[in-house]
């Protein structure tokens, strides 16, 4: 048995299981695993210091899998931005069929995927945002709740009621991202209208993914209390792990303090340390509050076969076995 729905169909993968970008994370092993595995995982291009380093970061992910994967493009504006079109233009020189596309509107970038035959799954914290790319002609959402690592928006909308209402108004294949980690949450998500799910801190915890063995062990001993919301009062939030670092970057925030006051504590060469040299109190890293719902390191095979097994199980038993049949219904 398998689960096959829209966004299966649509992005020709077996499993209705996609690992969204993550800066420092989304590698070729880890992409090439979840390829493997049967997922829709996706290198993320901005961990490659340079749009060269992204072409041979492809052809790497290449040798490892001959299965369909992706490449996120996060547009985030910056004092300094990076060369989207270069990043974009190797995108589609590698002859990649699908992009995930978040951070603000990819209105820019859609018509040059589209002439080359690429879909675009784009990642976005609102229904607002989705019915808005829908409009511009993306070819899925993934619709990212309050639970999520990184960036939730600002808007406080957990999954449980942010996917339905997103569901009633999106009509091309939709995925649900922020919380999930487990078959309940599979099974959750299409019953509230998604098509399948997204997850980052679940993949983040398994034996393919490249960070210090110690933040995998920190993710699986902590619970879904260990995150912290940061640069509330900048409307920039992002879910991070609570730490020494983000708790102080709270407290200055939350004391009239401005970003300059926190720009070095924040240092994305911080947080590289923690994922490269494995001291979780080095800076700041991201982490989702599924962190509750980890308890292992699995290799992504196992995960992702472990996650399709249960949720068949628990549709194709549980959840049958609690629909009294009609008749008995009518005391018949
Ligand atoms: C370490 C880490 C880095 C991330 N970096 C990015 C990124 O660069 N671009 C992006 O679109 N999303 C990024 N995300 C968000 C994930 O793609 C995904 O939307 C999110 O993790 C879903 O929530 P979950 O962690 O509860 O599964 C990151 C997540 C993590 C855990």
């Amino acid at each position: 048995m398998s689960l096959k729905t829209k966004f299966t169909e649509t992005f020709g993968v077996e499993h209705p299981i996609a690992q969204g970008g993550m800066q420092w994370v989304g590698r070729a092993e880890l992409v090439a695993a979840v390829a493997n595995a049967g997922a829709l995982g996706f290198l993320t291009a901005l961990t490659q210091p340079t749009p060269a380093d992204l072409a041979n970061e492809i052809a790497k992910t290449r040798d490892l899998t001959d299965k369909p994967f992706g490449v996120n493009l996060t547009i985030l504006p910056a004092i300094n931005p990076p060369p989207y079109d270069e990043y974009r233009q190797v995108i589609v020189d590698a002859g990649i069929k699908i992009v995930e596309t978040a951070g603000s509107n990819p209105a820019p970038h859609l018509p040059m995927f589209h002439d080359n035959g690429i879909k675009v799954l784009h990642k976005c914290t609102s229904v607002r945002h989705a019915v808005k790319a829908q409009s511009l002609g993306v070819d899925g959402i993934s619709i990212d709740g309050f639970e999520c690592a990184g960036h939730p928006g600002e808007d406080d909308i957990p999954g449980l009621v942010l996917i339905p209402a997103a569901a009633d108004k999106v009509e091309i294949p939709m995925i649900a991202s922020g919380g999930f980690a487990d078959a309940r949450g599979l099974v959750a998500a299409l019953a509230l209208g998604a098509d399948g799910i997204n997850m980052g801190s679940r993949f983040m915890c398994t034996v393919e993914s490249c960070i210090h063995q110690n933040v995998k062990e920190a993710i699986v001993a902590g619970d879904e209390r260990g995150t912290e919301l940061i640069f509330r009062s900048l409307r920039n939030t992002a879910r991070v792990a609570s730490n020494t670092v983000s708790r102080e970057v709270v407290d200055v925030l939350r004391d009239g303090g401005q970003f300059e006051d926190v720009k070095d504590l924040v240092a994305g060469v911080r947080g590289r340390r923690v994922f490269d040299e494995g001291d979780v109190d080095a800076g700041i890293w991201s982490v989702g509050t599924a962190m509750g719902l980890i308890n292992d390191i699995p290799t992504v095979g196992d995960l992702v076969s472990r996650i399709v097994d249960e949720a068949e199980a628990l549709i194709g038993q549980r959840l049958a076995d609690m629909v009294t049949p009609a008749p008995e219904r009518a005391g018949v």
